[in-house]
C-alpha cells in the first residue's frame, strides 16, 4: 500500500470504527480492528480495494451483482433518469416512465399471469410486503382468520420483525426476542409429507401438518426460496416446489417464492422455479432486479390477486417513499437488458456447469469436502469430518478457515456456520464469469482446501 493510500486507510477505517455499526459482523472485534477490506473500485467479476490487492468476487458480494461490476451502461441510465427526475413519489396514483416500462417488462419474464407488481427497495421489504399483502387479500375475501404465514427452517427471508421470523435461522429469527408471532417454521423438503404421505417419520413439523393442526382457515401463506440460500444453498429434492404448488391449491394457501436470490438469472433460468415449471402467486424479488447498483425490489402477484385489490375501493395503507423509485427502476430495466441481450442467464446455466465439474473434483480430491451442488452459478459444498458418514467436523471452524485461506489468495467467498457443526461454503460470482476465470475460482478454493487439510 502506497504512503498516501495507507494514511487514508487508517483515516477511513478510525472513522468507521467510531461512526458505524456494521450488519453481520461482530461489533466488539469490529470495534477493535475496524474494517477488513475498503474497496476502492469494481470491473467485471474483480474488486480493488484500497491497498492496491484485486480480489475475485467469488459470491457477486451478496449474491446480487449479477451482471458483474463496473457496468458503464447501468451508471449512465442512472444519470439519465436523474438527470430528468431523479426521484418522483408513486403515492396518489402518481406514476413514472421507468416504473411502468419496468413492470411491463417484468411481466413478460415472469412465469404464467404474474404480471404485476408493487415495488419495494429491497428483499425484507419484499417478503413483508408479500405477508401483508397475502393476508390483506384474504380480508377482501372475508376470509379474516387467514394470517399465518408458514416458512421453512434454513430458510432466509430477512431482517423486518416479520421477515426475522419467517426466517428459519436462528441467530437471525430470536434476535433481539421480537418478531411477528403469526409466523411459523416447517421441516424442509419434506416432499413426500407434503404429497400427503401422513406415515411418514417426520410428519410431525411438515407444512401440511401445521396447516393441518391450525386449520387452513387459519393460513394465509407458505413462503419459500426455490433454492435456500444463506441457510447452506439446499436445492430441493425433485418434486418438492410442485408439491407445495399442490398442498397450497388443496388448502387455498398463497404459494410465495421468495426469489431475492434467485431470480434475474441467478440460477441460470430468469426465476428459480423456472426449473420445475411452478408459478407461485407470489414473487418476491430484489438483489439482481438491479444487480445491487441500487435498491430496488418488487412482489410480483398472479392477475387474479392483482384484480382482487382492484375491487378493494380505499386508499391502500402500505407502500414505501421509494416504492417505484425512477431511477432504480432506471437501472433496473436497463440491467434486465443487459441479462438478456448478452446472454447472461444462458452464461450462469454453462458457467454452472463448469463450476459443478471443478466442485466434484474437488469432491473427490478431498475427503472432507461433501454434498457438492448448484444450479447455475449459485452453489455450495458441506465441509465435515466424514461426509459419507454425515459426521460434522464437531469444533473445527472449517468453513471459516477454508474461506479465510481463500481471502489470503484474493478470493472472495462466503461461510456458512450459524449452528454448530454446520460447516457449508457457497460460491456465486458474476453471471459474466468466463470458463478461465472459474477454472481460477476453483484453483484458488483448492489450495485454500489444501491449507486446510495440513491443519486436521
Ligand atoms: C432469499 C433472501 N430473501 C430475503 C433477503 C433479504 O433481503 P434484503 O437484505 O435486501 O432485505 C435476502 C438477503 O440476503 C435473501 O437472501
Amino acid at each position: 500500500m502506497s504512503q498516501q493510500n495507507e494514511a487514508l486507510f487508517n483515516e477511513l477505517s478510525g472513522l468507521d470504527k467510531k461512526h458505524i455499526i456494521h450488519p453481520s459482523t461482530n461489533p466488539k472485534l469490529h470495534s477493535e480492528i475496524g474494517p477488513k477490506l475498503i474497496f476502492e473500485s469494481g470491473e467485471g467479476i474483480y474488486l480493488k480495494d484500497m491497498g492496491g490487492k484485486t480480489y475475485i468476487d467469488g459470491v457477486s458480494m451478496l449474491w446480487n451483482v449479477n451482471v458483474g461490476h463496473g457496468v458503464k451502461e447501468l451508471a449512465e441510465a442512472a444519470y439519465e433518469q436523474m438527470t430528468k427526475a431523479a426521484y418522483t413519489t408513486t403515492f396518489y396514483g402518481y406514476s413514472n416512465e421507468a416504473s411502468v416500462r419496468l413492470a411491463e417488462k417484468i411481466a413478460k419474464v415472469t412465469p404464467g399471469d404474474l404480471n404485476a407488481i408493487f415495488y419495494t427497495s429491497g428483499g425484507s421489504e419484499s417478503n413483508d410486503t408479500a405477508f401483508k399483502l397475502s393476508r390483506s387479500y384474504w380480508d377482501i375475501k372475508g376470509k379474516k382468520d387467514k394470517k399465518l404465514i408458514i416458512s421453512l427452517r434454513r430458510g432466509y427471508h430477512g431482517v423486518t420483525i416479520a421477515t426475522q421470523r419467517a426466517t428459519g435461522i436462528d441467530a437471525y429469527r430470536e434476535f433481539s426476542g421480537s418478531g411477528d408471532p403469526n409466523i411459523v417454521n416447517a421441516k424442509p423438503h419434506m416432499t413426500e409429507c407434503e404429497l400427503g404421505d401422513k406415515s411418514h417419520p417426520e410428519y410431525e413439523g411438515s407444512i401440511r401438518s401445521i396447516i393441518e393442526r391450525e386449520g387452513a382457515d387459519k393460513v394465509a401463506a407458505v413462503i419459500v426460496e426455490p433454492i435456500q440460500g444463506a441457510g447452506g444453498v439446499h436445492v430441493p429434492p425433485e418434486g418438492y416446489l410442485k408439491a407445495v404448488r399442490a398442498l397450497c391449491d388443496e388448502f387455498d394457501i398463497h404459494m410465495i417464492a421468495d426469489e431475492i436470490i434467485c431470480g434475474f438469472g441467478r440460477t441460470g433460468k430468469m426465476f428459480g422455479v423456472d426449473h420445475w415449471d411452478v408459478v407461485p402467486d407470489f414473487i418476491c424479488a430484489a438483489k439482481g432486479m438491479t444487480s445491487g447498483y441500487v435498491q430496488l425490489g418488487g412482489v410480483i402477484m398472479r392477475e387474479e390477486i392483482r384484480d382482487t385489490f382492484f375491487t378493494y375501493d380505499g386508499m391502500l395503507p402500505h407502500g414505501f417513499t421509494y416504492s417505484g423509485h425512477p431511477t432504480a427502476c432506471a437501472v433496473g430495466l436497463k440491467n434486465l437488458e443487459i441479462l438478456e441481450r448478452d446472454g447472461l442467464i444462458e452464461n450462469a446455466a454453462a458457467m454452472g456447469e463448469e463450476l459443478q465439474k471443478g466442485l466434484n473434483y474437488l469432491e473427490d480430491k478431498y475427503s472432507f469436502v461433501g454434498n457438492t451442488r448448484s444450479r447455475g452459478l449459485l452453489a455450495g459444498f458441506d465441509l465435515m469430518e466424514d461426509p459419507a458418514a454425515g459426521k460434522p467436523f464437531e469444533t473445527i471452524k472449517a468453513a471459516a478457515t477454508v474461506v479465510e485461506e481463500a481471502y489470503k489468495r484474493e478470493l472472495l467467498i462466503r461461510p456458512f456456520d450459524f449452528t454448530p457443526g454446520m460447516n457449508i461454503v457457497a460460491i456465486a460470482p458474476p453471471l459474466i464469469v468466463q470458463k478461465d476465470e472459474v477454472e481460477k475460482i476453483i484453483a484458488i478454493v483448492d489450495d485454500a482446501l489444501g491449507a486446510f487439510a495440513k491443519t486436521l
